[in-house]
């Protein structure tokens, strides 16, 4: 798969196949977020690898999926949820540009899963507190996002932006994805 068509098909999926992430997909992960640039090379990105069936399960409660969405349709079912998490946090005792060097992170970690076909879903609505406890993080060490991993059992696709769509994702006749983005007049121009 080209760059290019890596970042057009690795959109955020919500439902996935109950098969495991392979250990060689959860190390190649990582390895992308240790090689991230970041400010002054200082990196101050962690993780925390969620992958044993009950710590998934009790995750999962602690994760909102899909504002846009009625729960019915935007929330995965039991039989379609994500099969690993991943959290990612930041060492605040470092300093620097936390928040670009995490999205750089964030961007890197997605995409080296789907290069191996893992899906996922980046989850910013999420309980910090109990999940920081769960994970037993120590002080200074802050949760940014979840990553919800897995094997994708729906498509997601790039529609045009209308008046009509907003910004707001929606799903077609079969349950699949419709991701509206701004054209690329809208988004750049010419000096
Ligand atoms: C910082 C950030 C936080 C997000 N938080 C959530 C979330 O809590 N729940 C969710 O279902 N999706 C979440 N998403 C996924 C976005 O809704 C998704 O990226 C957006 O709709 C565009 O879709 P695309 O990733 O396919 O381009 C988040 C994405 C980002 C980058």
């Amino acid at each position: 798969m080209s760059i290019m068509e890596s970042l057009v098909t690795r959109r955020t999926y919500r439902r996935f196949d109950q098969r495991p992430v392979p250990q060689d997909v959860v190390e190649d992960m990582i390895e992308a977020v240790r090689l991230s640039s970041c400010g002054a090379n200082r990196q101050a990105v962690r993780l925390v690898i969620i992958q044993k069936p009950e710590d998934v399960a009790r995750v999962q409660p602690l994760v909102k999926w899909a504002a846009y969405l009625p729960p019915e349709q935007g929330t995965p079912k039991p039989e379609e949820l994500p099969t690993l998490f991943v959290a990612v946090v930041q060492d605040t005792a470092i300093p620097g540009d936390l928040a670009t060097d995490t999205g750089i992170a964030l961007a890197n970690l997605t995409l080296a899963a789907w290069d191996k076909g893992v899906g996922s879903c980046i989850m910013g609505a999420i309980d910090r507190p109990r999940l920081s406890e769960m994970m037993g993080l120590s002080d200074g060490m802050v949760l940014h996002s979840m990553v919800a991993l897995g094997y994708p059992s729906h498509t997601s696709r790039v529609v045009p932006m209308t008046e009509q769509t907003g910004v707001k994702y929606y799903l077609d006749e079969e349950r699949n994805y419709c991701v509206p983005k701004r054209s690329a007049e809208e988004i750049a121009r010419y000096l």
